[in-house]
């Protein structure tokens, strides 16, 4: 499903502990949270992804940077051949840390959600934009590449000119906007904060403005239009094709659950857990037909809707929320 991406991306979280408790925050970490995965977990899973056709590692979480052996995890997807993204919440990019990290990352990926006042609100903590912005010249002296990724709620479509301003502040390349999904503490924070369609296309307009009007920052909204998915097609039953090549990104979350898409993805779709089983194993055992038909419905059914704009990440979320309530209701009924 590579409606985003043209590469196989594996996406790790590897933690979920974080020094930060956002109100938004899908896989709900905090310092409290000590939920971990073994490094060698991760490490032979990603010997198996590269087998499968992936080509990306990005680790996220939970706050990367309290991932003991990241260095390691990243050493071993760079001596695989993968390209390697981060996504952090920046507070912790000392000189050192940068140090260590340059050499191991093809992108770090920094979260800034607004103006200062919104970050804080978002990131639950005065200061955080403080502390954030002021390791911004260490990351801009350190020579990694790095962009923003900004979390589109109802309300901030009108601070995106400040985030790539002050992308281009920093020399930052890219700021990738993605809305806000209602899973983790954002679905009992901010569940009205989700951007209805009217503020997706507000934003998608917004994106292309700052786009055209600056060459040095590249501004991508993950969002999508019928177009981008009426040509989704699934090639599964290709004889050389492996999941690499058709769904992306894959995700691991910090319990060792395999599921498309999204972390929180619902777990019937998933591939199951790396618990004994490989990351190979559990491709090969995957029943792909279930969620292969829950693209396609979801796919003819924004078609049919001609709704002009949708996350189709969250889209395909709650229809595999539907599909599984509809079967446990079926159960009972039976
Ligand atoms: C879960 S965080 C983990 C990495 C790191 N701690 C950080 O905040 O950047 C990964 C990204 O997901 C975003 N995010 C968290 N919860 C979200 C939600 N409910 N909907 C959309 N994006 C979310 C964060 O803002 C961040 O950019
Ligand atoms: S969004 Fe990132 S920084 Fe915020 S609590 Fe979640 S993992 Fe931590």
């Amino acid at each position: 499903m590579r409606l985003t991406a043209d590469r196989g991306i594996v996406q790790v979280h590897p933690t979920r502990r974080c020094n930060l408790t956002c109100l938004h925050c899908y896989s709900s970490s905090g310092p409290r949270v000590a939920a971990t995965t073994p490094l060698e977990l991760l490490t032979d899973a990603l010997d198996d992804a590269v087998e499968l056709g992936y080509s990306v590692l990005s680790v996220s979480g939970g706050e990367p940077l309290l991932y003991r052996p990241l260095l390691e995890l990243l050493a071993h997807a760079r001596s695989r051949g993968m390209r390697t993204t981060v996504t952090t919440n920046g507070l912790l990019l000392s000189e050192r840390r940068l140090a260590e990290l340059h050499g191991l990352l093809d992108v770090l990926a920094i979260s800034v959600d607004g103006t200062p006042e919104t970050h804080d609100v978002m990131r639950n903590s005065r200061g955080a934009f403080a502390r954030l912005s002021s390791r911004l010249p260490g990351v801009a002296r350190s020579g990694i590449p790095f962009g923003f990724i900004t979390t589109l709620t109802q309300s901030n479509v009108d601070e995106l000119d400040f985030v790539v301003g002050l992308a281009g502040e920093y020399g930052a390349g890219l700021v990738q906007v993605h809305p806000l999904e209602p899973v983790g503490a954002a679905a009992s924070n901010l569940a009205g904060a989700v951007p209805d369609d009217q503020e997706l296309g507000f934003a998608m307009f917004e994106g292309l403005v700052q786009a055209a009007m600056r060459d040095d920052v590249r501004v991508h909204v993950d969002i999508a239009r019928p177009a981008d998915i009426a040509g989704i097609t699934l090639p599964i039953t290709g004889e050389d094709l492996r999941l690499g090549d058709w769904l992306t990104p894959l995700v691991i979350e910090t319990d060792g659950a395999v599921v498309p898409l999204t972390y929180g993805f619902p777990r019937r779709f998933g591939l199951g857990r790396l618990e004994g089983a490989g990351l190979a194993d559990l491709a090969r055992r995957w029943d792909a037909g279930p969620f292969v038909e829950l693209c396609t419905t979801t796919r003819d059914r924004l078609i049919a809707e001609r709704r002009p704009f949708f996350n189709w990440y969250e889209e395909m979320r709650r229809a595999a929320l539907r599909a599984e309530s509809g079967r446990v209701r079926l159960a009972r009924a039976g």
